[in-house]
């Protein structure tokens, strides 16, 4: 099958930091770079999202609005968070939270998620995650476990241009983008004719 007649999964990526020079957001560009040509990344920012209320479950303000969609249009999604506090920042919550809503009407229901995360501590964002996959497991999507992937962010392991300069990171980094297309792949086909035959083990 050559490239232009493989299918396409658009796949809304969401930074969890607003720092302008935030090591997830090189993290990012670096996963934008290695994907493989069947995911299409597009960011859905959460820089303008005002803090959730649910009295405004049916007024939605227009950057909740726009996130909430960009979730809602995507085939799949992947979460690339800071730790702070050994924890989710609050700013990727908060967005969570309002693409959740309302009761009902969450657009993560059945979306195949990846979580992955860059920090400057060894631990490479795994308590963050960890919390984040609770949130992410309670509002129905359905999560990639593995592989993981907690990255210790080394500033010499990147390029000015955002792609990955050391070799080893380039692979588990390309490793994962992998998998994720692999795992949206069987989500998004299980059940239908496209669904690859499964073995069947008979004792
Ligand atoms: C409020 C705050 C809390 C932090 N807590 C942690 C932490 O729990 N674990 C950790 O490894 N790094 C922690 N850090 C350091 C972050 O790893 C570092 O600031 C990193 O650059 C954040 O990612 P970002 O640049 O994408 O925002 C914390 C940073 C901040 C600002």
């Amino acid at each position: 099958m050559d490239s232009s007649s493989r299918p396409r999964y658009r796949v809304t990526y969401v930074i969890g930091s607003l720092a302008t020079r935030s090591i997830n957001r090189r993290l990012a560009q670096a996963l934008v770079k290695l994907a493989p040509p069947e995911l299409e990344l597009h960011e859905a920012p959460i820089a303008g999202v005002p803090l959730y209320n649910y009295e405004l479950d049916n007024a939605f303000p227009e950057p909740a609005r726009a996130f909430k969609q960009a979730i809602a249009d995507a085939d799949a999604v992947l979460l690339i968070t800071p730790e702070y506090n050994r924890s989710i920042p609050g700013g990727l919550k908060n967005a969570i939270d309002w693409a959740s809503r309302p009761h009902g009407r969450n657009a993560f229901t059945g979306k195949p998620t990846a979580v992955i995360g860059a920090s400057i501590g060894k631990v490479g964002t795994a308590a963050a995650q960890q919390h984040l996959k609770g949130v992410m497991n309670y509002s129905d999507a359905v999560l990639m476990n593995q592989p993981e992937a907690y990255i210790h962010f080394n500033e010499d392991a990147y390029s000015a241009d955002g792609s990955v300069s050391d070799p080893a990171l380039a692979k588990v980094l390309s490793g994962y983008m992998a998998a994720f297309r692999d795992f949206v792949v069987r989500v998004t086909t299980a059940g239908t004719a496209e669904a690859e035959p499964v073995a069947v083990r008979r004792s």
